[in-house]
This record gives structure tokens, sequence and C-alpha cells, in this order.
């Protein structure tokens, strides 16, 4: 290892050890959604469960709806409908309950289970707004 290498070893580690997570440059929330399912099966899970009929949704075919929220830069919100912090576990609770979190809320108990709602919010975590997703009609 020369002294070049070193210096520039060292500053990268500190600036891993600065970005709290650092694993290829990629951000803590993005590792844990890597691991947390099957994005493309998630996909098709929110075709098949008909998400769309209530929520704009990209890369999904007919989805959408104006009842909800439209789904785009899921990845960047801080809060899910309002009511939970935005993390994987909160995320696949709604999916699978939005009615033990908001009883009054208009989003039906669809019967998603857990695996599936762990794809399904693989694939929503995909979602950075506007550049680079498509609208399907
Ligand atoms: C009958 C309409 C309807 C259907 C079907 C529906 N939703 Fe919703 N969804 C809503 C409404 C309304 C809200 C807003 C809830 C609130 O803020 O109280 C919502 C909120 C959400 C949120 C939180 C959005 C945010 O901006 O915080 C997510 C995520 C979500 N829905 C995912 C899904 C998924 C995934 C499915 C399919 C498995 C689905 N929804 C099916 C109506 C629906």
């Amino acid at each position: 290892m020369n002294a070049r290498f070193g210096i520039a070893g060292l500053a990268w580690i500190a600036f891993c050890v600065a970005m709290a997570g650092c694993n290829d440059g990629k951000t803590t929330r993005e590792v844990s959604v890597a691991n947390l399912g099957n994005s493309e099966h998630g996909r098709q899970l929110i075709s098949n469960y008909g998400c769309g009929a209530c929520h704009m949704i990209p890369g999904v075919r007919g989805a959408r709806g104006k009842v909800g929220p439209p789904l785009l830069n899921l990845s960047q919100r801080t809060m899910i409908a309002g009511e939970l912090p935005n993390t994987p576990p909160n995320l696949t609770r709604w999916i699978q309950h939005p009615r033990e979190v908001e009883p009054k809320t208009a989003m039906p108990e669809l019967g998603v289970t857990q695996d599936e709602a762990n794809d399904i919010a693989a694939y929503l975590y995909t979602l950075r707004g506007r550049e680079g997703t498509s609208w399907i009609d």
C-alpha cells in the first residue's frame, strides 16, 4: 500500500463513517429495501390487487386512480398517510392493515400477506418522482 492510497483510503473510510451506513455508496434505506422483497413481483401484485384503481403509480398499467394520493416519491416521503414514519416495516403494515392505523381511511384491507406486502413495498421504494419513471395507460 503506497502513501497516496493510504490517504485516499482513510478519506473514503471517513466519508463512509460520515454517511453512517455506507455500502457501495448506497444509503441505509436503499440497502434495506434491496433486502425487503422482490420489486418486480411487487409491481405485478400491485396490478393484481387493483391498487391503481385508487392510486396513480408509475410503471403499473392503468394505475391512474385519484381516490388516494399518487404513489410517486414514496422513497422520499417522511410520513406514510400522514400517520407513520416512513420505514419499511411501517409501509408493509400500512399496506396490510390501513384500518388498524387509521380506522376511517378510505383505503380498504385487501388481505395482502406479509411476503406480498414486502414485495409491494420494495417496488414502491423504487419510485423516485417523475424522473426516470413512466406512466402507463
Ligand atoms: C379504495 C381505494 C384504495 C385502494 C384500492 C388502495 N388504496 Fe392506498 N390509499 C387510499 C387512500 C384514500 C389513501 C390515503 C389514506 C390517508 O391518508 O388516510 C391511501 C394511502 C396509501 C398509501 C400512503 C400514501 C402516502 O402518501 O402516504 C400507500 C403507500 C398506499 N395507499 C398503498 C396502496 C397499495 C399498495 C394498495 C394496493 C394493495 C392500495 N393502496 C390500495 C385508497 C386506496
